[in-house]
């Protein structure tokens, strides 16, 4: 995950806009939000950052306190330490890119940290959880928040005491915030989501999927269903292929451990990049509400098949003799990945998509999904490649085909590949792009980050981004059987170079 930090404050524009869609009923009641896990690497990076953003942009309601919690005998100072620095801002000084807090939040660094608190407990002991309420319980009635930056070891005791001990009391709500992954396949994840269901009703979980809270994936549902000309092309007729891929310019990064046992699979497709197909072939749902969309999601997950293994490439970096430094090692030069399963490797993975659905039935390949580590760029697109022209005029080969591209990360853009005449005397033709690139569009704009809007959904109770139980079921389905082909098997996977584009699916 990246934890780059951010260079200023959310855009004011963008500001204003979110806060007059915060008005809310209760938005003047007391909120407490817990960390789980509050020691640990995500609360670290991610979590305690993003809420400072949140504070500091006036974005929570006005009476939010924070609790962390974990094992660990901390501090708060503890806390503040191991977090300020990615709370920082990225600023040039005589040519030098230092960190600091900007000038003029420090003081409200500090009121941050003073709405902040820490219980040390268990995971497994009701009376520590008891603890942790009568701690809630000091801030007056409250909405409660729980974040579960945890290991998955530990998500079924800890909900049990959750819901034994600490759910708010009254008109007041308990919302339970879990983070990926949920379960290891359908089997794993259909007991999490039956123990969260004996819990807790459908609409307390909200389950994170980041790649809902980035810009470029939210405005999928715009650009389809917010254009006339979109709508009567989105179709098998005009459609050739879907290609939605994922690359990134480093390894395993002394995370062989992590992938060897969840893979890429679990890590980015089966989640990511399965979302994004969904929201680039679902139907149009009845309105913007969640339960709408995501039943138009569900539709689309229903209608794939499980993914057959001749339907699959499977790749493995390998050392570049010529790369520097990292590059010169491969995957298994790793010495994080476990020695013992070598042959299970998931560093790359290629797939096609089969959708039955009828306004895409028979669509050629109709969805590639595609993801590669250690490549020469960082990368995560769609690609809409749109048929050939029928009854084409023009010199044969002279027209290439329109392609849609909406450009996830880096550098949020939207463009049409187009042909045009080329300018001058010339009657020839060329390709050119209608683009919308938000760095020169929108100049000067921060968009907020993916963790910010989803945090900020679950207390204005949004569901829209985040994933419901039966998206989930249907996305293991989809996967699942591959998996444990894949596991029991073993295929050997085709080696690429570190650094270099891409890998040839025809070498052997
Ligand atoms: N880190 C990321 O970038 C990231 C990204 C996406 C999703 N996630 C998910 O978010 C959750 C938290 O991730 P994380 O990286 O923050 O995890 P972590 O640092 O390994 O664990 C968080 C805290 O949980 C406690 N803990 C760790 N191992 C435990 C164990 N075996 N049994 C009981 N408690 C244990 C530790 O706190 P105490 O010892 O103090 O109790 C630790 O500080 C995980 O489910 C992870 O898969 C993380």
């Amino acid at each position: 995950m990246s934890s780059r930090p951010r260079h200023d404050s959310v855009d004011k524009t963008v500001l204003s806009l979110i806060k007059e869609d915060l008005d809310f009923d209760g938005v003047g009641a007391s909120h407490v939000f817990v960390i789980l896990g509050a020691s640990g690497d995500l609360a670290k990076k991610k979590i305690y950052p993003t809420l400072w953003w949140l504070y500091k942009d006036g974005l929570l309601p006005a009476k939010t306190t924070f609790i962390g919690y974990a094992r660990s005998k901390l501090t708060m100072e503890d806390i503040k330490k191991k977090t300020l620095p990615y709370m920082k801002h990225l600023e040039i000084k005589h040519s030098l890119l230092i960190l600091k807090v900007k000038e003029g939040d420090e003081q409200k660094v500090e009121a941050f940290f003073k709405a902040n608190e820490y219980v040390a407990g268990s995971y497994d002991q009701t009376k520590d959880f008891s603890n942790l309420n009568k701690q809630i319980e000091q801030k007056g009635d409250s909405n409660r928040l729980f974040y579960l930056a945890l290991p998955p070891s530990v998500f079924e005791t800890v909900t049990l005491n959750l819901k034994a001990v600490c759910m708010a009391k009254g008109d007041k709500w308990t919302r339970v915030i879990i983070e990926k992954p949920f379960g290891k396949d359908l089997e794993s994840s259909t007991k999490l989501s039956s123990h969260l269901e004996s819990l807790f009703k459908e609409e307390q979980i909200y389950r994170i999927d980041h790649y809902l809270g980035k810009e470029m994936v939210q405005n999928l549902m715009v650009l389809r269903f917010a254009n006339k000309i979109f709508s009567p092309i989105w179709n098998r007729e005009n459609i050739a292929s879907v290609v939605i891929s994922f690359k990134e310019p480093f390894g395993t990064q002394g995370r062989g451990g992590y992938f060897d046992e969840f893979g890429i699979i679990r890590d980015v497709m089966q989640n990511h990049l399965l979302q994004i197909l969904t929201l680039v072939a679902m139907e149009k749902p009845a309105s913007t509400n969640a339960e709408d969309i995501r039943n138009e999601k569900v539709k689309v997950l229903k209608c794939i098949q499980p993914i057959e293994m001749e339907n699959v490439v499977l790749g493995q970096y390998v050392g570049n003799p010529e790369g520097e430094g990292e590059e010169k090692e491969g995957y298994l030069d790793d010495p994080t990945v476990p020695k013992v399963k070598l042959i299970v490797l998931l560093s790359t993975i290629d797939i096609v998509i089969l959708i039955s659905q009828c306004r895409y039935v028979h669509v050629c390949s109709f969805s590639n999904i595609s993801v590669f580590l250690a490549l020469n760029e960082r990368k995560a697109e769609v690609r809409i490649q749109f048929k050939d022209v029928a009854g084409d005029i023009f010199p044969d080969g002279a027209v290439k085909r329109n392609e849609l591209v909406i450009r996830v990360q880096p550098n949020e853009a939207v463009y049409l590949k187009m042909m045009t005449k080329s300018p001058g005397m010339s009657f020839n033709s060329e390709e050119t792009e209608l683009d919308l690139s938000y760095g020169s569009r929108y100049k000067g704009m921060k968009l907020p980050d993916a963790y910010e809007r989803l945090i900020l959904d679950v207390f204005y109770g949004s569901q829209i981004h985040f994933v419901r139980s039966d998206e989930l079921y249907e996305a293991w389905r989809i996967f699942t059987p591959l998996l444990h082909k894949i596991e029991s098997e073993k295929p050997k996977p085709i080696p690429y170079v570190y650094g270099r584009t891409g890998m040839d699916k025809n070498k052997e």
